[in-house]
């Protein structure tokens, strides 16, 4: 069974648009997407249309649980005061601008989707089995990773939150943080499509990039009155 998943999209419509395309060519069964679908970038409501539209199933990130209930941050961290300053310029942009319909939409999204497929036991949430903003980086212990799978009981667990793709197997379990759609942070700016091919004998996980026009982005974030710094971390890749 092929799964395509899109994480942390992030208000990129254009990034998303061209991820989607990706599956029309490799054909996955489902398509899931792993939340944070506003912030940094100005499409928020045209993204939470493009899900639906295309009955895209996805589970509740920080940014729109953050979103949904007024919260005074997105729950994110920073690394400096000048960081956390553009974060929350762009947490208020979004909370302005989001509409009463992709506010219910992602008030309504699950905390995580279980499933079994060849008789795995399959987990799909945004962070980790327990909070949805909890960094669950490649270099974390493996006491972190066997933690985290027994609060999971599962066999296969697909998160994002970090922005970084990896793909890890440890003691017969697999791990998959499937990257970031619309906000890439491993330096590289393209767009991440994570396609995961389970069958009973094997997991193949394939990381997917591919150039979308930024461009149009940047204009929209110009255009928005989001700060230019959110253009300059997409093109950077950070
Ligand atoms: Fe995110």
């Amino acid at each position: 069974m092929k799964l395509a998943i899109l994480g942390d999209i992030h208000g990129n419509l254009p990034a998303l648009q061209v991820a989607y395309d990706i599956t029309k060519e490799l054909k996955p069964e489902t398509i899931y997407h792993l939340g944070d679908l506003g912030g940094y970038a100005p499409f928020v409501n045209e993204v939470v249309d493009f899900l639906i539209e295309h009955k895209i199933e996805g589970v509740q990130g920080n940014y729109d649980e953050s979103v949904v209930f007024d919260k005074e941050n997105c729950g994110c961290k920073y690394e400096d005061h000048f960081q956390a300053e553009m974060a929350h310029l762009s947490f208020e942009w979004t909370k302005k601008h989001v509409t009463e319909k992709s506010k219910n939409y992602m008030k309504n999204l699950p905390f995580q989707i279980s499933f079994e497929v060849e008789g795995r036991r399959v987990k799909i949430f945004h962070a980790t089995p327990t909070k949805n903003n909890l960094y669950w980086y490649e270099e974390r212990p493996d006491n972190f990773f066997f933690l985290m799978t027994e609060k999971a009981q599962a066999d296969l667990m697909i998160y994002g939150h970090t922005h970084i793709p990896y793909f890890k197997k440890l003691n017969g379990k697999y791990f998959i943080n499937a990257g970031s759609v619309g906000k890439p942070k491993d330096k590289d700016p393209r767009t991440c499509l994570c396609l995961i091919d389970i069958s009973r004998s094997n997991v193949q996980v394939t990381f997917i990039r591919r150039q979308y026009d930024i461009k149009s982005v940047i204009r929209a974030i110009i255009k928005s009155g989001l700060p230019y710094y959110f253009a300059e971390k997409l093109i950077k890749g950070e």
